[in-house]
């Protein structure tokens, strides 16, 4: 597969299709108490874009291969060789993975929905996909339903990982120079998505952070994948911050508590990347086979395709030593890394 070299960072962060999460402490923790429905099963219902899709977007390269090749072993509609967050965060809970929303019909809702939709954002995108809004539209009716009762929906998880494709959209739209006011015009309207899920009668929300979008393969081709964008990490800080205030405040409002908790995507990727690369330098070798690991995706492709693309992209032999498995998704490896970091918060949410 050739690769490209250098477009200009605009170029490449025009391209970006990213993803994203959230923030938390640090530490492993055991599957504590959990919330169990009435059915004797929590449900988790999951709303946002690809880092969270596990099978909504049928037309796109997660239903081709190499896609699924670790997990299920075929293309299945995950972003990733295996297991994406969803299926890690259901795993802790001790449920199956929630059908996704294309697949559902009345007897496979047991343990929820997940709503979410690879390249959807909170505001529309250029990818036919339900927004944010129209996802927890689309919940809401079912609710109406009656297909979940009362108990059900108090005990209930809400996964929401959305943002990252807004800033895509929004910097091919407008380019790089009014980001900040973007960012609170995004992150007020999440905050209002948000807010619906306590006023649906929804006990845990796990919303997570944006991820460090500076470390995206597709925006480290420009120095080889030696070190990660500061200038672009920024943007992510500046989301995060807002998105913690705003976290902050809904669980103020009509006492709700600590119903929303977030995911510290960002600290998960930092550190898991930061760790590899100085294991790489500990370990002295003399090749930079380790640093690539860190940053250079398992799934390589030449500019303008997608990994999944026939003859566009050459894949690599272990995705389990690499923490991206294409230009913009962790590999299962990097999720399972991710989500180490990630069970201090789902602890808090639990123990609500
Ligand atoms: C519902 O979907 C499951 C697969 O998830 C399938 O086995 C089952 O037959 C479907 N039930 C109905 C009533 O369509
Ligand atoms: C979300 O999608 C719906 C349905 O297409 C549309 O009516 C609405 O304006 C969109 N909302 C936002 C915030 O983009
Ligand atoms: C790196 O290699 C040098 C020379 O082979 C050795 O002296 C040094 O201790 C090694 N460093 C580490 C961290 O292993």
């Amino acid at each position: 597969m050739k690769k490209q070299s250098s477009p200009s960072i605009i170029a490449l962060v025009t391209t970006l299709l990213l993803v994203l999460v959230s923030n938390l402490p640090v530490e492993g923790a055991r599957k504590t108490k959990r919330a169990v429905g009435s059915n004797g099963i929590t449900k988790l219902f999951v709303f946002g874009d690809s880092y969270v899709d596990t099978g909504n977007f049928v037309h796109s390269p997660s239903f081709k291969p190499p896609y699924g090749m670790t997990f299920p072993g075929y293309p299945s509609g995950r972003f990733s060789d295996g297991h994406v967050l969803t299926d890690l965060i259901a795993e802790y809970l001790g449920i199956d993975s929630p059908i996704p929303s294309a697949a559902r019909n009345l007897t496979n809702i047991q343990n929820g929905i997940n709503f979410a939709h690879g390249g959807t954002g909170v505001f529309d995108t250029n990818i036919d996909g339900p927004n944010l809004t129209a996802q927890i539209d689309n919940f809401e009716q079912l609710i109406q339903q009656n297909l979940f009762t009362k108990r059900d929906l108090e005990v209930a998880y809400v996964l929401v990982n959305a943002g990252a494709n807004d800033y895509t959209t929004h910097i091919k739209t407008n380019g790089i120079f009014d980001i900040p006011t973007f960012t609170s015009t995004l992150v007020n309207k999440l905050g209002d998505d948000l807010r619906r899920f306590a006023s649906l009668g929804i006990g845990r929300v796990a919303v997570s952070l944006l991820q460090p979008v500076g470390c995206l393969p597709l925006i480290t081709n420009i120095d080889f994948h030696l070190g990660c964008i500061g200038l672009l990490n920024r943007v992510s800080k500046n989301h995060n911050k807002l998105l913690n205030d705003v976290i902050q405040e809904l669980n103020h409002e009509r006492q709700w508590g600590q119903t929303f908790v977030p995911l510290n995507l960002y600290a998960g990727f930092i550190s898991t990347i930061d760790m590899m690369m100085k294991k790489a330098h500990n370990e002295n070798s003399s090749s930079t086979n380790a640093i690539e690991n860190a940053l250079k995706a398992c799934c390589v492709t030449s500019i303008g395709h997608d990994c999944g693309d026939v003859n566009h992209y050459a894949v690599c032999d272990h995705p389990d030593v690499y923490f991206f498995w294409d230009d913009v998704h962790p590999s299962q490896a990097g999720w399972n890394a991710i989500f180490s970091l990630l069970k201090p918060a789902m602890v808090q949410l639990t123990q609500q």
